[in-house]
């Protein structure tokens, strides 16, 4: 039986056992996904059991992304350009670690059919995703990436990956296409945001990274300005089929029982 983790801390709140497990079991594979609760000073002797295939992959969430890093022998491109890997597995020899979000969010921006290429992109936060989604969006060729962080040092440090994106002051907003809320405002369902959008065009698209609750103050209020609005539910569905893939090497099926799961 081979056996596959998602590691953070928290871990409780993760999904990807449900979903890991939903698929596993559709494709008659032999294997079970579990979450476990990690401290950093565990994080040596966690991946050592993957080389030793005591474990035959993971799924890394917050806050040990890029801390695994050291443990690792190859990062595919992606997890190097962004210092971040949310899925490790061994192949030849190899502990390699990748990162999937950024597919997970590049094809989620395409299933909402919102023309992305060449329009200005406004993200707030500077946390462990976002590094992810700008390579994303470099990739999907948007024309100009500003940030905006409460903490402005922390968007400023993107520019060690990024040289190009414009940071902007916290409660500034800069004219733009799409606007992406990737800080953890929200979550609680009274959280809000206190942009001021009264010079802000229609057709705009307000994308949350958040995707329980379904459908954040930030999310209304685009919505109820006549923009289109989509949360993360498609991210995280897409992150973690391609890390199905990289594991057993089949395309895993999204139906609705795959939303479903994630409807709390
Ligand atoms: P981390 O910053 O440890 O990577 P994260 O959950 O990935 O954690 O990111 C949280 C994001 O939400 C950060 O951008 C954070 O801003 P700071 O860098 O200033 O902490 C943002 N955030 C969380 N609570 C916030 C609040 N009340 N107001 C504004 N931004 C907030």
């Amino acid at each position: 039986m081979k056996k596959y983790f998602v590691i953070g801390k928290p871990i409780d709140h993760s999904l990807s056992p449900k979903i890991h497990n939903y698929w596993i079991k559709q494709n008659k594979i032999e294997a079970i996904y579990y979450k476990k609760e990690l401290d950093e000073t565990d994080l040596r002797e966690f991946i050592a059991m993957i080389r030793d295939k005591k474990i035959d992959g993971a799924n890394v969430t917050i806050p040990f992304k890029k801390k695994v890093i050291p443990f690792l022998d190859v990062l595919s491109k992606e997890a190097d350009q962004t210092q971040s890997v949310n899925t490790i597995y061994f192949d030849k020899g190899n502990l390699i670690g990748h990162n999937t979000d950024i597919i997970g969010f590049e094809q989620a921006i395409k299933a909402t059919n919102f023309e992305i290429i060449n329009k200005k992109i406004f993200i707030l936060g500077a946390g462990g995703v976002v590094p992810s989604i700008i390579f994303a969006l470099k990739k999907m060729n948007v024309s100009e990436i500003f940030v905006s962080n409460r903490t402005r040092k922390k968007a400023e440090d993107l520019k060690n990956y990024f040289n190009k994106i414009n940071i902007v002051n916290w409660g500034d907003v800069p004219e733009f296409d799409v606007i992406i809320n990737a800080t953890s405002i929200g979550l609680k369902g009274e959280d809000k945001l206190h942009l001021d959008y009264s010079n802000l065009g229609k057709n705009k698209l307000f994308y949350d990274v958040i995707y329980n609750p379904s459908f954040t103050n930030f999310l209304k209020q685009g919505s109820n300005l006549g923009n289109k609005s989509e949360n993360g539910k498609l991210m995280f569905i897409y992150q973690a089929s391609a890390a199905f893939e990289l594991w057993h090497g089949i395309k895993p099926k999204l139906n609705d029982e795959v939303f479903s799961l994630l409807s709390l």
